[in-house]
């Protein structure tokens, strides 16, 4: 694999295909991603670039170590993770907010003074309630949140909403936004120094297309 001049971690999943769409655009050769496989590894050898589909939250910690050199990651689990990558281009797509949710009117259970906050997010719930200057117990999920409140686990969730459908057929509420989210273009900081030959006009070339794409 050393041959590669390059390497892209791709977030597997459902961001996975609109990713692969604005690379093809710009100008990346992404057949062998298109094929269902279970590999985690994709080399284009013509072009030097390698591929590797790891976890969502993982993207952003490959990048960070160098492993990688450029990754497509939501601004959700960038700021959850708080690395020292560089973000360089919105790519418009995978479009969400972070919101706190619960029960309609439920911000706080009658029983408890602090507020149980069930979350896949617990940095950015932290940091929410700390600027709100409101004592929290965090309970950290890893999916399916939207049970917590409705089992009693918590009084509130802080997740992500992209149609509202989850939320809505689950019976609960957005009681206040945190951030908006979309996928972002990260590249690891020495990587663009190192590597801006390669890596600067593959930028400008998925820049143009994101606008293209308006
Ligand atoms: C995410 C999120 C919500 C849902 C929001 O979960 O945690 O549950 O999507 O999307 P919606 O507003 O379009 O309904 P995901 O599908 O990633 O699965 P998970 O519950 O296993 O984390």
């Amino acid at each position: 694999m050393s041959e590669a001049k390059l390497t892209i971690a791709l977030a597997k999943g459902r961001l996975a295909d609109e990713t692969i769409k604005i690379l093809e655009k710009a100008g990346v050769d992404c057949t062998a991603l298109k094929e269902k496989s279970r590999k985690l590894v994709f080399l284009d050898e013509e072009n030097g670039i390698r591929f590797i589909m790891v976890k969502p939250t993982d993207v952003p910690v490959y990048v960070d170590h160098g492993v990688a050199d450029i990754g497509v990651a939501g601004k959700d689990t960038l700021l959850e993770a708080d690395l020292s990558v560089y973000e360089m281009v919105d790519l418009d797509i995978a479009k969400c907010k972070i919101s706190v949710a619960g029960y309609p009117k439920a911000k706080k259970k009658m029983t408890s003074s602090i507020l149980r906050v069930a979350t896949k997010y617990p940095n950015i719930a932290k940091k929410f309630y700390a600027e709100k200057g409101e004592t929290i117990e965090i309970i950290k999920l890893n999916g399916s949140i939207e049970l917590a409140p409705i089992l009693g686990l918590s009084d509130v969730i802080v997740d992500i909403v992209e149609s509202g459908r989850t939320l809505k057929e689950n019976g609960l509420v957005v009681a206040e936004d945190i951030a908006f989210a979309s996928a972002r273009l990260i590249v690891n900081r020495v990587s663009l120094k190192t590597k801006s030959g390669i890596i600067s006009p593959l930028i400008d070339q998925i820049k143009k297309v994101v606008k293209e794409r308006g």
